[in-house]
């Protein structure tokens, strides 16, 4: 599993560019599913069809895309003027390491630095080591996007951390379930690799009106409570997959919940019960998409989210693939 996270986490794909991610991911699938599409949003959708009668349609989701930064402005002393793609957080932008699609390398920096002050987007800039405007513009172009460099690195024993974890880990888990499951299943398995969810879950809105499911899980990262100063939400690295209840983009539907957690007790692998005050998941769009979706997110508990470093438990990640392959079965 270390190496199908650490291929994933290191190609390059911020919200809307996820073309390289979905070509690495469809090479790893192809031989398992029945048929690939790419929609008009980048979307990668693989259909694996059920078996039964009236197979029902199970649509999951996990996204392709990660936060960045976008170029908007070139200085004249050559430093570049970026906006956020997506929930970027400055206080850990910092002096951080940043790559653009074609290589170009940078750090984000901020000026002023006022302690104790929260940045602003003005104040911060990307160093490309131009030296003036043209040279920069040589370099990059205006509506280029950068994201956190490429760092995957072991954490302990069972702990990984690297930008992108949220949510290439997400793919990892899918693309290992696509793999693993028997040749034929009873539903029809609509896996979808998705695109700008990090900007509004966009992607899987249109895969969800096209597959037309009559289920959805979102399998996504979720912050996590239990680093010194963070108590909610009740979730805990290395304790388990998480079955999200509700979130402030979905409350996800009683009766799936019960089935996952059931399934994840027949798996013999630990669950968690997750509420999470804030953020959303591609659960959201996929919910009120045509005549409305039965949907839940399966969360791999992730500390410091939208950070250059997320860390992740590879015990959680294997509970979430023998609990959805246990459902799926
Ligand atoms: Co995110
Ligand atoms: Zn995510």
């Amino acid at each position: 599993m270390f190496e199908l996270i650490e291929k994933l986490v290191n190609v390059y794909g911020p919200s809307g560019r996820e073309d390289l991610v979905a070509d690495t991911i469809e090479k790893l699938v192809k031989a398992h599913v029945d048929t690939i599409t790419r929609d008009n949003l980048g979307n990668l959708i693989c259909e694996k069809k059920g078996t039964a009668k009236a197979p029902k349609r199970i649509m999951l989701s996990a996204h392709m895309d990660h936060i960045g930064f976008i170029v908007v402005a070139v200085e004249k002393e050559g430093y570049l003027r970026v906006m956020p793609v997506g929930g970027i957080s400055l206080n850990v932008s910092r002096t951080r390491h940043v790559s653009f699609g074609n290589g170009v390398q940078g750090v984000i920096v901020q000026e002023p630095v006022r302690e104790g002050e929260t940045p602003a987007m003005k104040h911060m800039f990307i160093d490309i080591g131009a030296k003036d405007q043209e040279e920069a513009l040589a370099m990059v172009q205006l509506g280029d996007m950068a994201v956190y460099s490429n760092d995957c690195f072991r954490l302990g024993q069972h702990r990984v951390a690297a930008p992108a974890m949220d949510d290439r880990i997400a793919c990892a888990l899918l693309v290992s379930v696509l793999t693993a499951l028997p040749a034929k299943t009873k539903n029809t398995i609509v896996a979808v690799f998705s695109t700008q969810e990090e900007v509004g879950c966009r992607g899987s809105k249109t895969a969800a009106f096209r597959t037309d499911p009559d289920i959805g899980i979102a399998l996504d990262v979720t912050a996590n409570g239990d680093t010194p100063e963070t108590r909610l939400p009740a979730v805990k690295l290395g304790e388990g997959v998480a079955v999200k209840i509700m979130d402030r983009g979905s409350i996800s539907n009683p009766e799936l919940v019960k089935e996952l957690l059931a399934a994840g007790e027949k798996a013999g692998v630990p669950t968690q019960r997750e509420v999470l005050p804030f953020g959303a998941t591609d659960a959201m769009s996929m919910q009120t998409t045509r005549a409305g979706v039965k949907v839940c997110t399966l969360s791999i508990p992730c500390r410091y989210v939208h950070s250059a470093c997320e860390v992740i438990d590879l015990r959680d990640v294997e509970a979430a693939e023998k609990l959805l392959l246990t459902y799926l079965k």
